[in-house]
């Protein structure tokens, strides 16, 4: 493993489609429809995205996570629209996504929608939650928290069957001697988002990393910068959020970039995360993680 530049973007919020069948909206996209049309729609900007989206293209990143909320109401057509902007993005062997409550808005709207994005999602061996990818020197684990919930509530859930293989996973993984990167859409520890949008079984998770290890855990979903620490039986993994790559408020739009490179007696991750501005693109943030691992490679 020589160095890998993985981008990091989240909750694009891609925009509505102009019509949306009123049959298709009987449910709880009944309110989620009124708030993108009432306000939504002004905070989540496609030119914005363009911006972010071009800035990170600049930087010709290896790797590409893109953590949920592609959509705003997971409804078919806006699955299709998500997967050309993924395609635009680059090729499914470097672009990869996790899904977010938006996708998953009603029942059956993720087991509808997610066929279209599957080269994007699928894992090495074609399975799905958690997957995982090798790239160079990575361990690239994708976890699905998206789940329907009742109208007013944007909570995720891991369950029980993804939180066995991903315990699985990350013990091979660092038999391997990987660094493992874990992504999931909603924050794992507290402190970040009201009770109404938190994951479930965030301590399940928690628990899960801290027993079998991981290097970096990164999501989205607050529309917010997150920065914290997770102790692990491996050591310390940075846990970050990063803010929507389409929106005005309640943070400017962004995207991070890791580099991630071997270093004697494990990783060495800088942090870059780029910010929109009416006047352009800024770095508003860098740190450098060393991650101290046995199980690195010399
Ligand atoms: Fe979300």
């Amino acid at each position: 493993m020589r160095g890998v530049t993985l981008a990091h973007i989240s909750d694009v919020h891609l925009p509505l489609p102009a019509r949306v069948d009123w049959r298709d909206v009987l449910n709880k996209r009944a309110l989620s429809l009124l708030s993108w049309r009432r306000k939504r729609h002004l905070v989540h900007r496609p030119e914005v995205l363009a911006r972010v989206v071009a800035d990170m293209q600049a930087a010709a990143p290896d790797l590409i996570a893109v953590t949920g909320d592609l959509t705003n109401l997971g409804l078919p057509d806006e699955y299709r629209r998500a997967r050309k902007w993924l395609e635009g993005l680059g090729d499914a062997g470097r672009v990869m996504v996790i899904p977010g409550n938006h996708d998953a808005l009603v029942r059956g709207a993720w087991e509808a929608g997610a066929g279209a994005w599957r080269p994007f999602w699928q894992g090495d061996d074609g399975e799905g939650f958690p997957w995982l990818r090798r790239r160079g020197g990575l361990a690239l684990i994708g976890v699905s928290s998206a789940v329907a919930t009742p109208p007013a509530r944007a909570t995720g859930r891991v369950g029980a069957a993804q939180l066995a293989r991903l315990g699985a996973l990350l013990a091979g993984a660092r038999a391997e001697g990987l660094c493992r990167v874990v992504m999931v859409h909603h924050p794992p520890l507290d402190g970040t988002v009201a009770a109404r949008k938190r994951l479930l079984d965030g301590p399940a998770l928690c628990d899960v990393l801290a027993r079998e290890g991981a290097e970096m855990v990164l999501h989205g979903h607050s529309h917010r910068s997150h920065f914290q620490k997770l102790e692990t039986q491996d050591g310390p993994a940075p846990v970050i959020g990063v803010p929507s790559a389409s929106a005005t408020h309640p943070e400017p739009a962004a995207w991070h970039r890791y580099e991630i490179a071997p270093e004697t007696g494990g990783w060495r991750v800088t942090l870059t995360a780029r910010r929109h501005t009416p006047e352009g693109m800024e770095t508003s943030h860098t740190a450098t993680h060393h991650l101290t691992r046995a199980h690195a490679a010399p």
